[in-house]
């Protein structure tokens, strides 16, 4: 997996790739890329915003400015990369990043990143560079990179070898093995701690019945956070 960055804060992104999934994913051949719009503006000064047309507050990433990076990395006119590889746009009001969604980011050879600053981006990035837009939540972050970091962590995790356990990634919460549900709860030692004891029937050795209660308690707490399948 070949992840391109674009972002004016790239050393932000210095202490995520050292979190050992993510390191592991990049021992494994997966790629992380970071490239700073500031530094292939066009503008003097190092300018990559301005302020909006209309008059409002904040202010907007430059079309010019994007334009002139992308094809500096990528060496093609950017109109044309959204054909040869997924380009997503981070914007709080994308489609909204799930399992669904990560599942299909997994499965492509390689990923372009962009993330917007102050009021975000010009609109015609959107619509001429950006493939999709996506979201991690109906809230407004100060820019796209913690976006960024939350679709590549979850992007990452799901590759071979990023997990100690290659169950884990396949029996969480919201994965089809689980039906889209929740992850069932998990018990560790002490077996009982100021009265508070772990289930019998995980403690019975009995696979069958623990996988049917695991099952129950997956299936519950879907109905229950209303985050199952049927919403
Ligand atoms: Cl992708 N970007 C920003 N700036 N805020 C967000 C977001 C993205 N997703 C949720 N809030």
């Amino acid at each position: 997996m070949n992840i391109d960055i674009f972002t004016l804060f790239p050393e932000w992104f210095e202490w995520f790739a050292t979190q050992r999934h993510v390191a592991n994913a990049l021992a494994s051949g997966s790629r992380l890329e970071f490239v700073n719009p500031r530094d292939h503006t066009p503008l003097s000064g190092g300018q990559v915003d301005d302020t909006p047309f209309g008059g409002g507050a904040g202010m907007v990433l430059r079309v010019d400015v994007l334009d002139s990076a992308l094809r500096a990395h990528y060496g093609v006119d950017p109109v044309h990369l959204r054909d040869q590889r997924r380009v997503i746009a981070l914007t709080p009001g994308g489609r909204l990043l799930d399992d669904a969604l990560v599942d299909e980011l997994v499965d492509e050879p390689a990923l372009t990143l962009l993330c917007g600053r102050y009021e975000g981006f010009d609109e015609r990035i959107l619509e001429h560079f950006a493939g999709e837009v996506v979201s991690v939540g109906r809230y407004v972050l100060s820019g796209g990179e913690l976006a960024a970091m939350v679709v590549c962590d979850a992007v990452l995790r799901k590759l071979p070898g990023a997990l100690g356990h290659e169950r884990s990634a396949a029996e969480e919460s919201f994965s089809a093995t689980l039906e889209g549900n929740p992850e069932y709860p998990h018990y560790t030692r002490p077996a009982e701690y100021r009265g508070w004891r772990v289930p019998d029937v995980l403690l019975s050795g009995h696979h069958a019945q623990i996988e049917r209660w695991r099952r129950e308690r997956s299936r519950e707490r879907g109905a229950a956070s209303g985050d199952g399948p049927e919403g």
